[in-house]
């Protein structure tokens, strides 16, 4: 069975085929990087025009490099939410129209999900049950997952989301969106201990997080260095991560403490900065468990996580009906087990 998947969610159309017995046959994405990039950040009704035009070209490049065509297609799978509600809408819509004219079910798959199941894959996969880390740019949660669907929220962050605070800060650090990855780039040369950043929450009972105060702490330091900002600006990068990458340790600790599990799953966008991988890989070095990330293209938007999440629920008997629906925002934990 082979099922194509369609992400339109936020800023990059991805397309992608599973094959639920050769895995991953092929996947295409069209980034909107540098088309919203001269407005400093994402413009939704832009998103929602360019997915419109890369959703029909993306789904034949991804048949062509899967050697098959949309016949020896199973059913479809989209992003139904959360998102960008015009953005949503648009892979909705190519996706409902392709399935009903192919005579084959759509499945609504729900981003996160997609997230979360990303390093299933990586080889090896992780087993159930384990604890998630998803740190995305509108989310930052820790799943504690028992089953294939199973999803119970251990705690999440009570402001920004650790992507966002990422963004927020190369803003304040003039770099240009997306300011993840470019703030990754300028930490590079500098020295993570240079600044004492706050470790928000760190010491509150639970598994929230809190962001805002550290992006208000960079703010201050960049007042403070106002004629020298490009001197320090490496060690600002460097010392904000650092103490993102401690945060998120600690209260991984903590969910792996509740929850009495020694196996760590990381995914969404904040997953491919390689010190934040370092940090939760060492972190589970030192308490002899297992860590699990996606490659990491598969840890930003990506067709291929949508695939295979709507492969699971596909195969759970869990498609759509003729309704064509969006949820702009959407709980992971409203969706039904897989099993
Ligand atoms: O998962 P994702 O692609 O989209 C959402 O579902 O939100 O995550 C995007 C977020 C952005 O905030 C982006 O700046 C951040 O992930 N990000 C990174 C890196 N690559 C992407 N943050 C830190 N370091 C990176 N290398
Ligand atoms: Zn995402």
């Amino acid at each position: 069975m082979r099922i194509l998947g369609i992400e339109s969610s936020c800023d990059e159309t991805g397309v992608a085929i599973y094959d639920d017995e050769q895995g991953l046959v092929s996947h295409v994405l069209h980034t909107q990087i540098a088309m919203h990039a001269q407005y400093g950040g994402v413009v939704p009704e832009l998103a929602s025009r360019d997915h419109i035009r890369r959703v029909v070209p993306l789904v034949t490049l991804a048949c062509e490099k899967a050697l098959c065509g949309l016949k020896d297609l199973s059913a479809v799978a989209y992003t139904a939410g959360p998102g960008l509600i015009g953005a949503l809408l648009t892979g909705a819509m190519g996706a409902a129209a392709l399935a009903h004219g192919l005579g084959i079910p759509c499945v609504p798959v729900h981003h996160m999900e997609g997230h979360l199941l990303a390093p299933m894959l990586e080889d090896p996969r992780p087993q159930f049950p384990f604890v998630a880390l998803l740190i995305s740019g509108g989310h930052t949660m820790l799943i504690k997952v028992s089953a294939p669907g199973r999803y119970e929220l251990l705690g999440q962050s009570v402001d920004d989301a650790a992507g966002e605070a990422f963004d927020k800060t190369a803003k304040l650090l003039g770099l240009p969106y997306p300011g993840g990855p470019q703030l990754e780039e300028l930490s590079k040369g500098g020295d993570p201990k240079a600044f004492d950043f706050p470790r928000p929450m760190i010491k509150n009972p639970g598994c929230d997080f809190s962001f805002a105060g550290l992006k208000t702490a960079v703010l201050n330091a960049t007042l403070d260095h106002e004629k020298d900002l490009d001197k320090v600006k490496s060690d600002i990068a460097a010392s904000f991560t650092a103490a993102v990458a401690e945060t998120l340790c600690r209260k991984c600790e903590r969910a792996l403490k509740i929850t009495s599990l020694n196996r760590l799953v990381v995914a969404g966008g904040v997953s491919a900065n390689t010190d934040i991988r370092g940090a939760l890989k060492d972190l589970m070095a030192k308490r002899g468990g297992e860590i699990f990330f996606a490659r990491r293209e598969f840890c930003t938007d990506n067709g291929a996580m949508i695939a295979y999440a709507g492969m699971q629920r596909f195969k759970a008997g869990q498609i759509g009906d003729d309704r064509v629906i969006v949820h702009p925002r959407w709980a992971l934990t409203a969706l039904k087990p897989l099993e």
